[in-house]
């Protein structure tokens, strides 16, 4: 188990992508952190890690990351009962789409209050708790961002603000903290079958074969939290970079695929621009391959 004993917390985690990465780390071993606005879907999520028999402390507390005394005492509770923090996944967020000359005003500041504000609230109220001691163990901060960034689609004025701002914010914290073993790194994931993208079909088993379940982003989160991932700093994993790195695995000849080292010429030769975004993080690659076999 690879997050055995470690703590972790995940804004956002009463659905969707959040959940998802929930159940995973818990699979792994770690204790959890489960906090959103509404305690039914953190309950279910609770009670889905319970089902697995995973022995893990989960604990629930409902908060507005848009709220500061609330997500503070939030993180208060969860360093009480699980102890020092080693990841924190800033992963909630909200959309709405509309013609930018349309957009509803309380809604444009409430997509840039929870996805800007929320996260950097979200850091503040962890940051006295999160386990900074040990160079070779550091803390990690995680964020989901989104390939809006760079794509920035049209009626999304304020998501792709929103998502390029935590962009910007993840540079400028990765250079501040760089001496206090805190990493920073995103998850820029492409359409993932949840209610901000689908509403309520999402889970319907009707997506499109484009859009991803939200499973499928685990393991870039668990790789951000392991040990292999303890150096990587202010990386950006675009989740379509690496759905191509794992298609093209699926097709490589067996002595080209067991390793980073034996895979790169083969990828820098069938998909030179994937090649380009993902060189740096070959690690991610190794952890991908190990995850298949
Ligand atoms: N789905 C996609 O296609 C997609 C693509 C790229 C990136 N993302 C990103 O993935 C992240 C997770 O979204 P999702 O797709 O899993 O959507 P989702 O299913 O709607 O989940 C969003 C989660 O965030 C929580 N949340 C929203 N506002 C909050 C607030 N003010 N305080 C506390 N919690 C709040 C929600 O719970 P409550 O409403 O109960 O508080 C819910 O648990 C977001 O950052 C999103 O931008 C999604």
């Amino acid at each position: 188990m690879i997050l055995k004993d470690k703590n972790i917390v995940i804004t956002g985690s009463g659905r969707g992508i959040g959940k998802a990465i929930a159940i995973a780390c818990a699979k792994e071993g770690a204790n959890i952190g489960l906090v959103s606005r509404t305690l039914e879907e953190l309950t279910q999520t609770k009670e889905e890690i319970i089902s697995h028999g995973i022995d893990t402390k989960v604990v629930v507390k409902i908060a507005d990351i848009t709220k500061y005394d609330e997500i503070t005492e939030a993180f208060k509770t969860f360093y009480e009962e699980l102890g020092p923090l080693n990841g924190i996944i800033a992963n909630a967020g909200y959309s709405r789409m509309w013609a930018t000359h349309e957009f509803d005003n309380e809604k444009f500041s409430q997509i840039l209050n929870i996805n800007i504000l929320g996260v950097f609230f979200t850091f503040k109220a962890a940051y006295p708790y999160m386990k900074k001691d040990d160079k070779k163990n550091k803390a990690r901060f995680i964020f989901t961002g989104s390939q809006a960034y760079p794509i920035a689609p049209i009626r999304l004025t304020a998501y792709v603000a929103s998502k390029f701002a935590v962009v910007g914010m993840q540079k400028s914290m990765a250079a501040e903290y760089k001496n206090e073993n805190i990493t920073f790194n995103m998850v820029l994931p492409t359409q993932v079958d949840t209610r901000l993208l689908r509403g309520k079909s999402a889970g319907d088993g009707n997506k499109p074969d484009y859009v991803l379940n939200p499973w499928d982003l685990n393991d870039y989160y668990i790789f951000l939290l392991s040990d292999d991932a303890n150096r990587v700093d202010n990386a950006l994993i675009f989740t379509y970079d690496f759905n191509e790195v794992k298609k093209l695995l699926a097709g490589a000849p067996s002595g080209k695929k067991e390793n980073w080292e034996v895979f790169k010429d083969y990828l820098e030769e069938k998909a030179p621009k994937i090649y380009e975004n993902v060189k740096n993080l070959g690690k991610l690659v190794n952890f991908i391959i190990s995850r298949l076999s």
